[in-house]
C-alpha cells in the first residue's frame, strides 16, 4: 500500500523532473525577469532621489503582487503536470518575453525620462520642485510608466503560457491602473491647473479604454 504510493509519488516526481528537464527556459526566465524588474526599480530610485528618500518599498513587492505571482506559479504547475502539451509552446514563451522586454524598455524609458518628478508613491501635496513631464515617451502617454507594467505584467504569464493568468493579470492591473489614474490625476490637476487639463485632452492616458 504505502510501496504503491511512494512509486506513484516517484513516477509523478519522475515526470515533473523529466518536464523541467525538456523545458529548461520558461521558468528560468520568469525568474530572471522577476530579478531584474525589482532590482532595477529599486536601483533606479536610489540614482535618481539619494538614499535618504528611498525605502525598501522601491522594490515593489505588495502582499496582492505576491499572491498574483504565486498564482501564476501555480497554473505553470498545474498546467505542465495535466496539459504538458501546452507548455511546449515555445513561440508563446517567445511572445512573452518580447512583452517582458517592451514592456521594462517603456517603463525605464519614462522614469529615466521624468527623473526625480517620477516617484512609486501618488504624491497628495505639491512639491515645489515636482514638475509636469510632457516630452519624451509622455509625448505618446500620459502613464508610460503604467503601461510598462501593464505590458511586463502580461508578459510574466506569456512567458509561462499560462491563459487564465494572462487574462486575469491583464484585468486585475487594469481595473488597478484606471483607478489609480483617476486618483492620481485629480491632485495632478490641482497641481498644474489648465497645463494638466490641456495634456489629458491631448494624449490619452496610455492605458487602454482609460481616456
Ligand atoms: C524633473 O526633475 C528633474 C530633477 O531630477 C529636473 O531636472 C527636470 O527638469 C524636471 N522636469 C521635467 C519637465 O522633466
Amino acid at each position: 500500500m504505502i510501496d504503491g504510493a511512494a512509486t506513484l509519488i516517484n513516477s509523478e516526481m519522475s515526470e515533473l523532473v523529466g518536464f523541467a528537464m525538456s523545458h529548461p527556459v520558461q521558468l528560468p526566465c520568469f525568474f530572471v525577469a522577476l530579478f531584474i524588474f525589482h532590482i532595477s526599480e529599486f536601483l533606479l530610485a536610489l540614482l535618481i532621489h539619494g538614499s535618504e528618500k528611498v525605502s525598501t518599498s522601491s522594490f515593489l513587492f505588495s502582499k496582492e503582487y505576491i499572491l498574483a505571482m504565486t498564482c501564476g506559479l501555480l497554473e505553470y504547475g498545474m498546467e505542465a503536470f495535466y496539459v504538458p502539451s501546452l507548455k511546449s509552446k515555445m513561440h508563446i514563451s517567445f511572445i512573452g518575453l518580447t512583452l517582458l522586454c517592451v514592456g521594462e524598455a517603456i517603463r525605464k524609458t519614462a522614469i529615466l525620462t521624468a527623473k526625480q518628478n517620477f516617484t512609486h508613491d501618488i504624491k497628495i501635496y505639491h512639491h515645489e520642485n515636482h514638475e509636469l513631464v510632457t516630452h519624451g515617451v509622455y509625448r505618446f502617454v500620459r502613464h508610460p510608466s503604467y503601461l510598462g507594467f501593464f505590458i511586463w505584467s502580461a508578459g510574466t504569464q506569456v512567458l509561462l503560457v499560462n491563459p487564465i493568468c494572462t487574462v486575469g493579470y491583464m484585468i486585475v492591473t487594469w481595473r488597478y491602473f484606471a483607478q489609480r489614474i483617476s486618483f492620481e490625476e485629480y491632485f495632478l490637476r490641482q497641481f498644474f491647473g489648465k497645463q494638466y487639463i490641456d495634456y489629458a485632452r491631448r494624449v490619452h492616458s496610455g492605458i487602454p479604454f482609460v481616456k
